[in-house]
């Protein structure tokens, strides 16, 4: 049950269990693995011609969008197997990708109104005039708003259906985002045969389990909020991750800083050590994603490093053994999951922290200052 909500931010976070439920009912039938009565569990609406040839993914996106379109990027390059470039959208105009014949071209953006975002688009549909009809890059738009201006400027459109968020810090909108990042890449990879059966039917049971995951974790929001009651006064905070869960490390560090105004940086856990640790003392606290799978001994490595440098280490972790727990001044659970999954967990305690050390210092979480839900300047 939910609890009484203040702010929106709250509230909207604890939507997540039932936006995942509308997007997967929306773009997948997960009664596949028992009753194959279609020839895919995957229907996302897209004609034959979108498919057809393609070679490579191109994604422009600002912020949060631009953190889903990471993770994004790296079940289109995993699981698909089509090589994917991410860029701020800010910078495309000025620092386009070379243009290449069979790309897909994809505007993220939740509002459908993110000057930036929309200008990026307008810069690749000029240039792509300069193609063969053939071979043109296809525009495809990926937002929470269907009937934004982004849906005029692209060829074809996948909706994240989170329905309104209020607070200015983006939360369901961006797992809503990352549900139909993973249903393109898993699509894109069954066409491309890319994917056992066995395999595609655990990655269908797994997405199936997210939403009752996702509320296990909402069920010890008490003790990210004691957690976040004793960190109120840190003033500088560093998110680590590696592989898939890094853009979580990048988000994290957004969420708190808009939210809280307090200094966080994100970083690829492996990257951190090739200078920025140096800023480590015991006045910094260093938040980890650390989740089981093929990056969690590396992962372990680089946080001894952090760990010797007196840092206050929290973790973002399964249950773990005692060996890792002795690393962690504080952990904050999450039930096991695939890894390929997992930054659909990591996300939500890194979101609680931010608002509850935001309404601890007494701050408007719904409303940052100087900030608009969507900016349409650039
Ligand atoms: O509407 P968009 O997704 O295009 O917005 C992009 C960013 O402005 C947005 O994600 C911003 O970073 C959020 N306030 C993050 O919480």
């Amino acid at each position: 049950r939910h609890p009484e909500f203040r702010h929106f931010m709250l509230k909207e976070i604890y939507e997540q269990p039932d936006v995942v439920r509308a997007c997967l009912e929306k773009y997948l039938n997960l009664d596949w693995t028992q009753n194959r009565t279609s020839e895919s569990p995957i229907h996302l609406g897209l004609p034959a011609s979108f498919y057809n040839g393609l070679a490579e993914i191109h994604i422009v996106a600002c912020g949060t969008s631009l953190h889903a379109s990471l993770v994004g990027q790296y079940w289109l390059e995993q699981l698909a197997g089509i090589p994917t470039r991410v860029r701020y959208a800010s910078e495309f105009p000025d620092h386009p990708f070379p243009l290449t014949p069979n790309t897909l071209t994809i505007a993220v953006t939740q509002s459908g109104e993110t000057a930036d975002t929309l200008k990026a688009l307008t810069f690749e549909q000029q240039r792509r005039s300069q193609l063969t009809p053939a071979c043109r890059p296809r525009l495809l738009g990926l937002t929470n708003q269907p009937n934004s201006t982004l849906q005029q400027r692209v060829d074809h459109i996948l909706h994240a259906p989170s329905e309104q968020e209020v607070g200015v810090a983006a939360t369901k909108s961006f797992v809503a985002q990352l549900i139909v990042f993973y249903t393109l890449a898993l699509d894109l990879a069954c066409r491309r045969q890319m994917l056992s059966s066995d395999r595609l039917d655990i990655l269908l049971r797994e997405v199936e389990r997210l939403p009752e995951k996702i509320s296990q974790i909402l069920a010890a929001t008490d003790a990210i909020a004691q957690l976040a009651k004793e960190l109120v006064d840190t003033q500088d905070f560093i998110f680590l991750a590696r592989g898939i869960n890094y853009p979580i490390a990048l988000e994290g560090a957004l969420k708190l800083k808009e939210t809280s105004y307090i200094h966080a940086e994100g970083y690829a856990a492996g990257e951190f050590l090739h200078g920025p640790i140096a800023i480590l003392d015991e006045q910094v606290t260093v938040v980890a994603i650390a989740m089981p799978g093929q990056v969690y001994d590396k992962t372990l490595a680089n946080l001894q490093k952090v760990k010797s440098r007196g840092a206050r280490l929290i973790a973002i972790t399964t249950p773990v053994n005692s060996e890792a727990a002795a690393l962690f001044d504080s952990l904050l659970p999450i039930p096991d999951v695939d890894e390929l999954l997992s930054p659909i967990l990591t996300v939500i305690p890194l979101q609680l922290l931010a608002y509850y050390i935001t309404v601890y210092r007494g701050l408007d979480v719904d409303r940052p200052r100087g900030l608009t839900k969507s900016l349409s300047a650039e």
